[in-house]
């Protein structure tokens, strides 16, 4: 088997993301990835805590030092990081780290992009936007990065069926099962050279 693809994954919260992604590919080596490293760039993260039970090293990146990249490239490049998974990470990805990671910056949006996208949507601020909307369907879309939000091309997108009664809350648990259940095969399945040009729907 040729070398396991080394990631970091990127988080600003929970992490529950992470921790599903570090738990499967922990337990199955022949997926050929290895979660080497977890960025959090807020001190009190609850994805700190359960990276540490689970033995993954962590780094927390300031703003004085996002904004040269210095500490972070250093440590990625320490690490032998392939590839940048980010996993609810909530600040913008600076041209530095697009240009050293062409092609290799991946994330999840809890929506169809290019729906609900953009600047201040995360969360359950898309959540709510989609209830607003009245929508009956929403879903995830994984994509690569670019220096805008949610502007990169996408790898995969799944939708899910809504209730029209469905609650914020309800819209985010069923999304968030669907980010579950594919987040990490996607990674596991993503080639460094792909362009991403191609869309898969689930629906
Ligand atoms: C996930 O739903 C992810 O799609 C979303 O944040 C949540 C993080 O959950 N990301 C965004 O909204 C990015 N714009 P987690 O910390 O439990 O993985």
């Amino acid at each position: 088997m040729s070398q396991p693809k080394r990631i970091a994954i990127f988080i600003s919260g929970g992490g529950s993301n992470a921790r599903v992604m570090i738990d499967r590919f922990q337990q199955h080596p022949e997926d050929g990835v290895e979660v080497v490293l977890l960025v959090s760039n807020r001190t009190g993260a609850g994805g700190l805590l359960m990276a540490a039970e689970r033995g993954i090293p962590s780094l927390v990146v300031k703003r004085a030092d996002w904004a040269t990249g210095e500490e972070l490239l250093a440590a990625l490049s320490a690490y032998r990081v392939d590839l940048i998974v980010l996993a609810g990470f909530l600040w913008l990805i600076p041209g530095y780290l697009v240009q050293a990671y062409p092609n290799r910056i991946v994330n999840i949006h809890p929506a169809l992009l290019p729906k609900y996208g953009g600047k201040g949507m995360y969360g359950r601020h898309v959540h709510e936007a989609v209830k607003n909307a009245g929508d009956l369907e929403s879903g995830i879309s994984i994509h690569y990065v670019n220096e805008n939000y949610d502007e990169g091309s996408i790898i995969y997108q799944a939708a899910v069926r809504l209730d029209p009664e469905d609650s914020p809350e309800k819209i985010a648990e069923r999304v968030l099962r669907l980010e579950h259940g594919n987040y990490w095969r996607i990674v596991r399945d993503l080639y460094d050279a792909t362009s991403g040009s191609e869309v898969h729907r689930d629906l």
